[in-house]
């Protein structure tokens, strides 16, 4: 690289260093998650901060905990990124944001924007999967078709969801208790239940896209797969969010 005269003179003499700026940045992010994450993560980053449990629930009499994510396995699960992939910074700026409903993850609208992102880039420094691989492409998702959610497309949807066959884990009517959801469980050996579509809103967002979203890229780390590859054909996985709209009115 070159520097102009000043620059180098001064980098030459110690005053300023090449990543100053971002080491700067990571002590920033350090502080910011010693201030606001490490009670639930962990000062290792593996989720065993003080507060191990923060949510507890139960479905169809079985109780499941959610445990705060363990970084240091750079495996995530709300991503708009490909199965496997790492998420790119703006997935991580809205879960950090905006919170995990019903998991305990809590919202920080109230951390400055520099401040979140400086947290992120230091939570990365937990899992060497940041430097081998870098973040995913996001698959592309368009804005959601004006027969979403008519009567026509649900129909249709009902049938995607017994041809996919996400009954075996949600169940017929989305209650989360299909044939294969007992004994369920997550990468880290936690028990998992597949979500019950009448109990309430979903952890990654309800809107059209975001249920879209959610099954085409799968929630890394859980059973929950992705369908990228088995259902290829674009009205098939709108047809598919008009159904499961339609099982979380119950
Ligand atoms: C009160 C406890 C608590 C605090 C404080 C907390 N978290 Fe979390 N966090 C959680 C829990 C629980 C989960 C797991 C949610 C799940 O698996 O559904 C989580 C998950 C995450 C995830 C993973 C999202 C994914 O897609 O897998 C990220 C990233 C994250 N937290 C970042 C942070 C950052 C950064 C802070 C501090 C600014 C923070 N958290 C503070 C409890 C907490
Ligand atoms: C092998 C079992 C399994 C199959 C098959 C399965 N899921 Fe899931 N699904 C899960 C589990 C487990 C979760 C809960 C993950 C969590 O709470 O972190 C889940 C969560 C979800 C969620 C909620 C995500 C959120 O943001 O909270 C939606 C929506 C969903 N699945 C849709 C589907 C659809 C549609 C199909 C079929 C195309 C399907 N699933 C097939 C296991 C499965």
């Amino acid at each position: 690289m070159k520097y102009p005269p000043l620059v180098a003179l001064l980098l030459l003499s110690g005053l300023i260093s090449a990543s100053g700026a971002q080491a700067q940045d990571l002590a920033r992010g350090k502080a910011v998650y010693n201030s606001r994450c490490v009670v639930c993560h962990g000062d290792q980053g593996d989720g065993k901060g003080l507060i191990g449990i923060v949510h507890r629930a139960q479905t169809n009499g079985l109780v499941t905990t959610t445990y705060p994510r363990d970084f240091t396995a750079g495996v995530f699960k709300f991503r708009s990124t490909p199965s496997g992939q790492l998420p790119t910074d703006d997935d991580l700026m809205r879960i950090v944001t905006e919170g995990i409903s019903r998991s305990g993850m809590p919202s920080h609208t109230d951390v400055a924007e520099t401040d979140r992102r400086s947290v992120i880039e230091y939570i990365k420094t937990f899992s060497d999967r940041w430097e081998q691989d870098g973040p995913g492409e996001p698959l592309p998702i368009g804005d959601a078709p004006a027969l979403v959610g008519s009567e026509e497309s649900t129909e249709r949807g009902r049938v995607v969801y017994d041809t996919m066959r996400c009954a075996i884990c949600h169940g017929e009517m989305g209650r989360g208790d299909g044939t294969a959801s007992a004994g369920l469980q997550d990468s880290w050996g936690d028990a998992i239940v597949p979500f019950d579509f009448t109990s309430g809103p979903v952890k990654g967002g309800s809107t059209p896209e975001m249920i879209y979203r959610t099954f085409m890229t799968g929630l890394d780390g859980t059973p929950m797969p992705s369908y990228q590859d088995a259902m290829p054909e674009e009205a098939d996985r709108w047809d598919l969010v008009s159904f499961c709209l339609r099982l979380m009115q119950g």
